[in-house]
């Protein structure tokens, strides 16, 4: 149980969410290059976070919904103005920062999540194969010997799946750098709440 100064600010459906899409999101880069059914099934793991997320982000706990940690503008730069005083001003749920950082690694995973399923779809497999019928069977009178297995696809949608796979590993760093930045400068360890979903109510 938690000490009289402590709250629970993450309900347990956030702190299952954000470490099965570390553990997914990692298994899902690495598996990359080989199309493999860990690749498609952590995939298709990441999109029902991300279903269950936005659902949670309109419905769920206090902490847990959007409207908790999308800041206007005045609030976000005033806070990134004070973190060079290092003394910003803190916030129990997400500050400013970073939920415009949950926001991006949102849309980035939505746009990941996306072209993958269309690379998928255009090698005839997957819920967006009927989308790229036209694309393999001409591709397929094109070559007789072209397998409709182990069809090339849509070279073009396998660059812009890349592209957002490595954008939003780019995302994740900036979000691991602001976590630990965060924890320096308002002196609380953030991932450890991510853990236990307790954090200390008044600065010390
Ligand atoms: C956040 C989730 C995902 C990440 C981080 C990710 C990452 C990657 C990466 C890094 C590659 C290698 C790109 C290259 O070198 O050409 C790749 C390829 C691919 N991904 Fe994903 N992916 C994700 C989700 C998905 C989903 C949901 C699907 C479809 C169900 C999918 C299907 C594919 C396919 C078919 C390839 C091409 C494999 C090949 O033939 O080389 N991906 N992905
Ligand atoms: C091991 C690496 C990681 C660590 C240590 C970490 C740590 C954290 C922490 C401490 C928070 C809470 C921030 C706060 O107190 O305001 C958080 C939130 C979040 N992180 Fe991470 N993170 C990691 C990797 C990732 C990855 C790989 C993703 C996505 C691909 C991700 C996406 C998110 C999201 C979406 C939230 C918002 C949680 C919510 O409100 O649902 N994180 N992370």
């Amino acid at each position: 149980m938690h000490s009289a100064n402590q709250i629970k600010v993450w309900d347990i459906a956030v702190r299952i969410f954000h470490w099965s899409l570390v553990l997914l999101f990692f298994t899902s880069y690495l598996t990359g290059d080989d199309e493999s059914t860990i690749h498609v099934y952590s995939g298709y793991g990441i999109i029902g976070l991300l279903v269950f997320r936005i659902l949670w982000g309109l419905v769920g706990t206090k902490y847990a919904r959007f409207s908790n940690f999308i800041y206007g503008k005045e609030a976000t730069i005033e806070y990134a103005k004070s973190m060079a005083t290092l003394k910003p001003k803190r916030y129990l749920g997400h500050n400013p920062l970073g939920g415009w950082m949950i926001i991006a690694l949102i849309i980035s995973l939505i746009a990941t999540t996306w072209s993958g399923l269309s690379v998928y779809g255009s090698k005839g497999h997957g819920p967006l194969a009927g989308n790229f019928d036209i694309v393999i069977s001409s591709a397929m009178a094109d070559d007789d010997e072209h397998e409709h297995e182990s069809g090339e696809g849509d070279e073009f949608m396998e660059e812009i799946h890349e592209f957002f796979a490595n954008f939003t590993l780019f995302l994740v760093f900036v979000h691991i750098g602001g976590v630990l930045i965060s924890s320096l400068i308002h002196r609380e360890n953030l991932v450890r709440s991510m853990v236990t979903g307790l954090k200390d109510k008044d600065d010390t």
